[in-house]
């Protein structure tokens, strides 16, 4: 039987390390909001759960509250900061303003060694702290079981309860996953089951009872999503799956060949390929603005795939690469940024009179999980370690208007730095690295005549998500290879420059 261990969001930047966190002791996790019913819950038969930190004061009127089934399950309970106080007012106890708000490392002396929670560790553990409230009483029924020089109360509990003032989920609590495991194996028996394995099998039960004898559409872009969902979904029905890939000519060299390559071949996936080029090209022609270029480009996408999806008969279900994060994400609004910075289209955005159900099998995966997925089912680690690319493709990489010839140009030159990376063994620590054409043309020497000719801009960063990165640090001999090999193996390039920009304030992207 599947285990697992629920926990309740209060909207801690922290609390979809917890859910990582739990998932890499083997023990299935979902994040549900406070307000969550227990009918979204119940199907999940939780062993244990975990409140998480949140920004909010207990004592505020307002603050959110542990929904109730919590303490009605009679289950384990793990209170994080936030979670602790509610766990603390919730019980009986007292929680008020902190005199000194402690924010960052703190060094906790436990005085119950022989807690469950503490097993195994040392007496005195380096956490991290973040919190402007603390417990001031702890509730009858439960005993203080850690203090530190700010918190006289840094963890309460009894046998089935326990509060932590600290968060074990990030990596400045280096004790913290043991921390976790104690709690998911001592104190809510679980025993590890959860592996890649196990959601690969289970998937496919899944996707088999919802898709029954129907038919499923997939649109593969080749990156590692779409890929990994195609690979699991044909695993589950087999031809009852048609995967249709649109080449829309922004794609890098290699790629289109790739993905016939893996999905038809190798996999044998039934797959429709559409070479929509000059469509794509005849409605990027005189485009400048990058946004007008997003928007045509998915627009265009959206016609082309409904006008395959209508020569292959009725479709009933469509399938998505939709990832965990994306859907926590959608049910906290407000963590989403402001400000729009630029559309990011997803590449099978959803035709809206196309009428599918949709199917989300990689709805509650993080990335790495997906990779690990895609590797367990036999995809190439090519595939599955593909850097991000943009939906948008070299259209936003060669800067100004979008034509066949500097698309070739591009590709060019941008193949030569993905060679030149991985020949340095950096494929897998850089985040992204690519080549950019700029509108710029400069003066140069080569033999012995003067050229006239294309900018090339060289961008690689580190990221661990790409909402901030910086330049990477290339070593200069790396530079140096790509710069030599691409002014003198693509046409029409006399100069190369090397990207120095953080984001922010730049973009990783140039549009
Ligand atoms: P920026 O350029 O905003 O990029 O720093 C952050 C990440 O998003 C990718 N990116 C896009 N992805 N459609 C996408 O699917 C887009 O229009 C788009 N623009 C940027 C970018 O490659 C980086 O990984």
């Amino acid at each position: 039987m599947m285990e697992s261990i629920v926990v309740v969001d209060f909207g801690s930047q922290y609390t979809q390390l917890i859910v990582r966190r739990v998932r890499e002791a083997r023990v299935y996790c979902e994040l549900v909001q406070h307000d969550t019913p227990w009918l979204q819950v119940e199907h999940l038969q939780p062993r244990g759960f975990i409140l998480s930190g949140g920004p909010a004061s207990v004592y505020e009127a307002g603050a959110p509250r542990c929904p109730g089934y919590v303490w009605q399950s009679g289950l384990p309970v793990l209170g994080i900061c936030y979670g602790m106080q509610l766990m603390a007012q919730d019980l009986g106890g007292e929680v008020s303003l902190s005199p000194q708000r402690e924010y960052g490392p703190a060094e906790v002396r436990v005085s119950d060694p022989a807690y469950p929670l503490f097993a195994g560790l040392p007496s005195t553990l380096a956490v991290w702290m973040s919190h402007g409230d603390r417990i001031t009483r702890v509730p009858p029924a439960l005993r203080i079981l850690a203090a530190t020089a700010n918190s006289p109360i840094a963890a309460m509990g009894d046998e089935r309860y326990v509060g932590i003032q600290f968060h074990p989920e990030v990596i400045h609590t280096p004790q913290g996953t043991q921390i976790l495991a104690n709690f998911l194996y001592r104190m809510c028996g679980c025993s590890g089951t959860w592996t890649v394995g196990s959601f690969v099998a289970e998937s496919i039960e899944r996707i088999r009872a919802q898709v029954g004898s129907r038919r499923v559409l997939c649109a593969l872009s080749g990156g590692v999503d779409s890929s990994v969902v195609a690979a699991l979904i044909h695993q589950a029905v087999g031809d009852q799956l048609t995967c249709v890939f649109v080449d829309n000519g922004l794609l890098r060299k290699g790629e289109p060949e790739s993905v016939e390559t893996v999905f038809r071949r190798t996999l044998n996936v039934h797959l429709v390929a559409v070479n929509a080029r000059d469509r794509f090209l005849a409605r990027l022609a005189g485009v400048t603005d990058p946004e007008e270029k997003r928007r045509r480009i998915g627009e265009t996408f959206i016609r082309v795939f409904e006008d395959e999806a209508s020569k292959l008969g009725k479709m009933d279900f469509l399938a998505q690469g939709t990832l965990y994060p994306d859907v926590i994400e959608s049910a906290h609004p407000e963590r989403r940024s402001a400000a729009r910075i630029k559309t990011h289209h997803n590449v099978g955005g959803l035709p809206a009179d196309m009428q599918f159900s949709l199917i989300e099998p990689l709805r509650y995966l993080f990335k790495d999980e997906v990779r690990a997925v895609g590797l367990e089912l036999g995809l190439p680690p090519d595939v599955v370690y593909r850097q991000p690319f943009p939906g948008p493709g070299l259209a936003v990489r060669v800067i100004g208007p979008v034509t066949k010839e500097r698309l070739d140009t591009l590709r060019e030159a941008d193949a030569i730095v993905r060679e030149e990376i991985a020949a340095a063994g950096l494929d897998r620590t850089v985040w992204q690295y690519f080549a950019v054409l700029t509108p710029l043309q400069s003066v140069g020497v080569m033999g012995d005549g003067r050229t006239y000719a294309n900018v090339v801009a060289v961008r690689a960063v580190v990221s661990s998500d790409g909402m901030t990165a910086d330049w990477a640090r290339l070593p200069y001999d790396v530079l140096a290879r790509i710069s030599g090999r691409i002014v003198n193996e693509t046409p029409g390039v006399n100069r190369v420059v090397y990207d120095i920009t953080s984001k922010p304030p730049s973009t990783i992207e140039w549009e």
